[in-house]
């Protein structure tokens, strides 16, 4: 009965979690009046699909006193065991957070597989995550969250270990091994990920050496970032109807009206109940957002629980420690989902605030609006400068271009008069070439 703590992969068991397997999706509902629980059954459903699960029923159930040894009540789980036999599935999916015994108890009555939903968004992250650190990171999360499972569903297995001797002295217990063992490659993951995050962040200052503003694309999962991105940016970001569809940041080079060159990274989707281990984890990769001149908050406002998603993404910022006062703006995305009704009133309170701006990434409504307001925000502290150039200086001819807006060129026989829009340190910064 050891854990099975492979080197080089999660403990996933691959035959129970393989594409196509059939999964029943439940929500222990608490009544909790700030969530529609169709749109978070939709959600978990989304989130099941995502690694290839087959969602073969949805389920609500009261929860009214959630029960220490099986959440639900014992009426209700002899219940889902007959719908899970019923259906056919092999998975049961909790959208919530199972105590380790409760997961087990679950497991014997089912007879099925059962996963919660911080196992359920691990398992995402470990399939979606596409650079080298973004597969450490989710590996330290699940072992992480594994160790803790370790720690409370095993105590009282505690047996003792044969006196060999091998992974420590006589007597020692096999939780004891297995924590170590988590342990030691944990350890060993971190100093891997520091190398990592070192050669990512050198990366990172050469781009920050040159004065391009970064703006990140924030929002809760399936808001439409990708979507978002491929339209301002024309790359072929992968955007489909999948849940993190995007986990490692993607960075593109945009041009904006008056701003030569700005630097856009999508990110990885907010959810709610991100699991803390995962939040942790993404630190680094969301160093991105942390340093980002301008935060574009990408909301589905067609999504019934458009407000709680946005608390969410909040959250997660503020947690991540993005500063309060990063400007940001809001894209309401999927205006075209809106029936006419909703949509002036949706209009006109958008229009009533200076930071949303509602858009369709999907027919590109509202998108040129947005880049100009984008584009407004982060030239708000330009001033206009007259700059003279020697003629033959081409060089700083076209780093004006670059990094300002010419608004006017006088050409003279052996200078050059330029009008151009400049932030004040992009003034200082060239009037100090020569020096
Ligand atoms: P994650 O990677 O999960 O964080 O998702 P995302 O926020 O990057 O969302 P993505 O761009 O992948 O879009 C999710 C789904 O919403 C896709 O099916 C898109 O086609 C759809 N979508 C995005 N924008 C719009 C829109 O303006 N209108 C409509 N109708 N659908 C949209």
């Amino acid at each position: 009965m050891s854990l099975p703590v492979t080197s080089g992969g999660f403990d996933r068991d691959k035959d129970e979690f393989a594409r196509g397997a059939r999964a029943l999706v439940v929500l222990p509902d608490r009544g909790d009046a700030t969530r529609d629980a169709d749109a978070r059954l939709a959600e978990t459903a989304g989130l099941a699909a995502a690694i290839g699960l087959v969602v073969a029923a949805r389920v609500a159930l009261r929860v009214r006193a959630p029960r220490p040894a099986t959440l639900i009540g014992s009426g209700q789980a002899d219940e889902l065991a007959v719908r899970v036999r019923q259906e056919e599935a092999q998975l049961v999916v909790f959208d919530g957070a199972l105590t380790p015994v409760q997961q087990r108890n679950l497991e014997t009555t089912l007879d099925a597989k059962v996963i919660d939903r911080t196992g359920l968004i691990l398992e995402i992250f470990g399939e979606r995550a596409a650079t080298a650190e973004g597969r450490l990171q989710v590996e330290l999360a699940h072992l992480d969250y594994q160790a803790g499972r370790l720690v409370r569903s095993w105590t009282h297995l505690e047996r003792q270990r044969g006196g060999f001797g091998f992974l420590g002295g006589p007597g020692e217990t096999q939780i004891e091994a297995d924590r170590r063992l988590i342990r030691d490659r944990m350890a060993r993951l971190r100093r891997e990920l520091e190398g990592v995050s070192r050669t990512r962040s050198l990366h990172r200052d050469r781009r920050q050496r040159a004065p391009w503003p970064v703006i990140a694309l924030v929002g809760y999962t399936n808001a439409g970032k990708s979507t978002l991105f491929n339209r301002l940016t024309g790359a072929d970001v992968m955007a489909e109807n999948l849940l993190f569809a995007t986990l490692d940041p993607t960075l593109r080079q945009i041009s904006l009206p008056g701003l030569d060159k700005a630097i856009l990274s999508d990110t990885v989707g907010f959810v709610s109940d991100l699991p803390t281990q995962l939040v942790a984890a993404f630190k680094a990769t969301l160093e991105e957002v942390v340093a980002a001149d301008l935060l574009l908050h990408v909301r589905d406002v067609a999504h019934p629980d458009t407000e709680a998603q946005r608390a969410d993404v909040e959250a997660v910022l503020a947690e991540i420690g993005v500063a309060a006062e990063t400007p940001r703006i809001e894209a309401w995305n999927k205006l075209d989902l809106i029936d006419a009704a909703d949509r002036d009133a949706l209009l006109a309170d958008a229009a009533r605030r200076t930071d949303v701006i509602p858009v369709s990434a999907l027919t590109g409504e509202g998108v040129d609006v947005l880049t100009r307001h984008i584009a407004t925000d982060l030239t708000a502290g330009h001033r206009r400068y007259t700059v003279v150039l020697g003629a033959a200086d081409g060089a700083g001819a076209a780093w004006l271009h670059a990094h300002g807006e010419v608004l006017m060129q006088v050409p003279g026989e052996e200078e050059t008069s330029y009008e151009v829009r400049l932030s004040p340190a992009d003034y200082e910064r060239f009037t100090r070439r020569d020096a």
